[in-house]
């Protein structure tokens, strides 16, 4: 698929056939993700590959953490049915990929820059786990995979997210992917002249 034609028809994939991914496709998918530019190629990504019973498990805790009493601060009504949707997404997709920003640049950026701003640092960090993100997303794409970005999962409690992943690094995004039981392959309309300004 040429590079064009993969961004301006991908489109967020939410409902999976069951069929699992040849690991030589999965690898691709996770080497396109790790050759995003990154600040100071730093590369603070970090991705979790989960897949059956810890795929399923994963997807038993978004079903079931907005029913818990003690985190019903965290969710209310809203919340509780994305956690619910993204649940079902996990629970039917092939695999589910979490993406981590393991903060190195900004271990490493207290070498190098000394007086820059912290806030800009992990900024910085955040931008290239999202570059890793897209990277992905566009090869599943193109090897005829579907995925959806779920921003939802940062909103769980972080005790929740620690205790399952074990590990202390940020969540950024969990991403089921799977072979789309739907084609959603329409490009979208966009007007240029709502997001671009010409100066000069
Ligand atoms: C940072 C981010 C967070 C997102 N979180 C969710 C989410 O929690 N649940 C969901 O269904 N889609 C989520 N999406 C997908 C968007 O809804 C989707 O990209 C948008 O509606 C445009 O549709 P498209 O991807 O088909 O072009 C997220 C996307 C981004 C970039």
């Amino acid at each position: 698929m040429e590079t064009i034609e993969a961004i301006t028809t991908r489109r967020s994939i939410r409902h999976f056939e069951s069929k699992p991914i040849p690991d030589d496709v999965l690898k691709q998918i996770l080497k396109a993700g790790c050759y995003a530019p990154s600040a100071h190629n730093s590369q603070p990504w970090k991705i979790v590959v989960l897949k059956d019973k810890k795929k399923n498990e994963l997807a038993e805790v978004f079903l079931n953490v907005s029913n818990e009493e003690r985190y019903k601060e965290y969710t209310g009504f809203y919340v509780n049915r994305l956690l619910k949707y993204s649940g079902k997404m996990i629970k039917d997709s092939s695999v589910a990929l979490a993406f981590f920003n393991d903060g190195s640049f900004c271990q490493a950026a207290s070498k190098y820059f000394r007086h820059s701003k912290k806030e800009v640092i992990h900024l910085m960090e955040v931008q290239s786990v999202a570059a890793a993100i897209e990277n992905m997303l566009l090869a599943c794409h193109d090897q005829g995979l579907g995925a959806v970005w779920l921003g939802v999962p940062l909103l769980m409690p972080q005790e929740i997210i620690e205790d399952f992943f074990r590990t202390k690094n940020e969540l950024m995004a969990v991403i089921p992917v799977g072979y789309p039981s739907k084609i959603r392959s329409v490009e979208k309309k966009i007007d240029l002249d709502k997001h671009v300004t010409y100066l000069g």
